[in-house]
């Protein structure tokens, strides 16, 4: 379905907790978040993808938080890949529990997976996760690709003076595994106001020898001479991609953001049938053109990070 802006809105990114098993200093704070009991049901989450369906969408991203800590999460997977015009079911996650759910989530009709990881020393990301530790991302990477997963992709949010110096450790891995290595410009939203942005085109300026591909999605594309992987850049801040947006998002408890940086939303909460149908297609018709995020230095979501998906 077109937006007011004449944008075919064909990708819905679906939170379905607040909640993460790690604790990473630009994204949440220290302590536990309060909230995470108001949460949608897996049948709630099904029949939203379902109505999005009929609005036109047809790919799913399952964000959080961290999708993975959700018990039903294999459920709400299955009921989201039996949608017939849902195409692609995607997952943005840590990573941190992929090694044991890697294979189920493969059963379970999700058809790629992308690995949010912003360090490759282990004191790093301990530091950074505050609780997690590095290898049981890898453990996990190493799960997707046994499972069968292709196209995987890692996050690295660029931070200046926390991992700018690792750029070409990051090239170096997009070179020697099929992954796509992906520098995502740090957006001043919740806790990432506290961090020091990078831009991405540091990454071009360091390294003039990556090749440009076609694009795909939100990112910029490159590889590396002879690299198996590829490269990507995603710049909010220093190129806004928000004129060829494809996408809405609805929160883990039910409200439907048509921008991740814009305060309005639309609760779908207790609608069924024709009227969380119409309620979707409000949400998508009332999209904001673009994020003021360069003139404000400032979000203006109104929640943090994790309790959107990203
Ligand atoms: P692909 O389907 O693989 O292209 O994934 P994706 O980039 O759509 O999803 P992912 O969850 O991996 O998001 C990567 C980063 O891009 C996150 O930091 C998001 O917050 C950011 N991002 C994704 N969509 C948007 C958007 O519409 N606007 C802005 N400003 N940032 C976005
Ligand atoms: N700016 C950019 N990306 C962010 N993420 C979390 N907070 C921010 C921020 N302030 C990223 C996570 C994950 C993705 C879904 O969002 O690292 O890769
Ligand atoms: Fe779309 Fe809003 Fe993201 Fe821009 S900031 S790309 S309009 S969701």
């Amino acid at each position: 379905m077109l937006d007011c802006h004449n944008r075919n809105i064909t990708y819905l990114r679906l939170s379905v907790t607040d909640r993460c098993s790690l604790r990473c200093r630009y994204c949440m704070p220290a302590e536990d978040v309060p909230g995470g009991d108001c949460l949608c049901s897996a049948e709630e989450l099904v029949e939203i993808a379902r109505a999005a369906a009929a609005c036109g969408i047809r790919k799913v991203r399952l964000t959080g938080g961290e999708p993975l800590v959700r018990r039903d999460i294999l459920d709400i997977c299955r009921g989201i890949a039996a949608i017939p015009e849902v195409e692609e079911l995607c997952l943005t996650t840590n990573g941190a529990a992929l090694a044991r759910l890697a294979k189920p989530l493969r059963e379970a009709g999700v058809s790629r997976l992308n690995i949010s990881l912003d360090t490759l020393r282990p004191e790093r990301y301990a530091y950074m996760t505050r609780v997690g530790r590095l290898e049981d991302v890898f453990r996990g990477l190493e799960a997707a690709e046994e499972a069968g997963f292709t196209g995987t992709k890692l996050n690295v949010v660029l931070m200046k003076g926390f991992n700018d110096d690792e750029i070409p450790d990051f090239l170096d891995f997009s070179c020697r595994y099929p992954v796509e290595v992906r520098f995502i410009e740090l957006m001043p939203i919740g806790e990432g106001r506290n961090a020091q942005f990078l831009p991405a085109d540091a990454v071009l300026e360091s390294h003039p020898f990556l090749r440009p591909l076609e694009g795909s999605g939100v990112a910029r594309r490159y590889r590396s001479p002879g690299g198996r992987g590829t490269v990507g850049l995603i710049e909010p801040m220093s190129h806004r991609f928000c004129a060829s947006c494809d996408r809405i998002r609805v929160t883990a408890d039910g409200k439907l953001k048509p921008c991740l940086h814009s305060r309005q939303e639309i609760s779908l909460r207790g609608l069924s049938g024709e009227a969380l149908r119409l309620a979707i297609e409000a949400g998508i018709a009332a999209k904001p053109e673009r994020h003021y995020m360069n003139e404000t230095g400032r979000s203006e979501a109104g929640r943090r990070m994790n309790q959107i998906g990203g």
